[in-house]
Parts: structure tokens; C-alpha cells; sequence
């Protein structure tokens, strides 16, 4: 599962200032926080990663990302959220845009992979963000607190 790594850039993240929280992304739903803190510490470190060290960098990006939204479908078919489709669709359009930087850093032509990272990835994942994960972690704190209430 995504929150079980990195653990380093996890624990890296947790003693500086929170990314998630000084971007005003956190969605209260502490599974997905911890899953986007992981993201943007890995994106970070893809960002900055000199050389020979991108497409590594960019690989284990890929491998984090690909689990979060894995994680993130089967929370939306678990409570039947009604935007599974759209957002499912998003994911994967990142994720086939994230693939063919990885091959191009593989490559060995990494500038452009670097830029898409700090720039367009990082401004998609703040839409997607405020958007599709706070509509899916608003329903699924809703099913939470019904299931309480249930239980009371
Ligand atoms: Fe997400
Ligand atoms: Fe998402």
C-alpha cells in the first residue's frame, strides 16, 4: 500500500513543515493525506534529482503513484462513489503521461521529464486534489460517520 512507503521520504516529510498542509491539500481523510504526503515528498525528490539519478527517482514515483490510485479506485468502488469513472479516467491519463517521461528519462533525456514533474504534475495533482480526492474522501468521511452512528 502507498502509506507503508517510502518510508524515508515519509519520515523526511513529517520532520519539516507539511507539504500537503502548507498547499492547503489535506482532505481530512488521514489515508489519502498520508498517501499525498508520500506523493509530494517523491515528487519532490524526482524534481530535484541530478542526472543519473532521474529516471530511478521518476521509477519509484511511478511505482507510488500507480498504488495510490489503485488504492484510491478501490476506496470509490467500495462505497459505489458516484465519479468513479471520471476519476479513474483522470488517474490514468496521468499515469500514461508519467510512463512515457519515465522511458524518456531511461533514455537518457530527462530536462523535460524534470519540468513536467515540478510544473504540470504538480499543478494536476493540486486540481485533482481540491477536486476529485476532496469529493471521494468527503463521501468516504460521510460513510465513516454513518457507519458510527450505526454502530451507536
Ligand atoms: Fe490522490
Ligand atoms: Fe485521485
Amino acid at each position: 500500500m502507498p502509506s507503508d512507503t517510502p518510508a524515508q521520504a515519509h519520515s523526511e516529510s513529517a520532520t519539516h513543515s507539511d507539504a500537503l498542509d502548507d498547499a492547503g491539500l489535506a482532505l481530512g481523510y488521514p489515508q489519502m493525506d498520508d498517501t499525498h504526503r508520500e506523493f509530494l515528498a517523491l515528487a519532490q525528490l524526482a524534481a530535484q534529482a541530478p542526472g543519473a539519478a532521474l529516471a530511478p527517482a521518476l521509477h519509484e514515483l511511478f511505482e507510488h503513484t500507480q498504488a495510490h490510485f489503485l488504492s484510491e479506485e478501490s476506496r470509490m468502488e467500495a462505497v459505489n462513489h458516484k465519479l468513479l469513472g471520471e476519476h479513474r479516467a483522470e488517474h490514468q491519463r496521468i499515469l500514461g503521461d508519467m510512463q512515457r517521461f519515465c522511458d524518456r528519462a531511461e533514455a537518457g533525456r530527462g530536462g523535460m521529464a524534470r519540468a513536467w514533474v515540478s510544473d504540470n504534475l504538480m499543478e494536476w495533482f493540486g486540481n485533482h486534489a481540491r477536486t476529485m480526492d476532496s469529493a471521494l474522501a468527503a463521501d468516504l468521511c460521510l460513510r465513516a460517520a454513518g457507519e458510527e452512528d450505526a454502530a451507536d
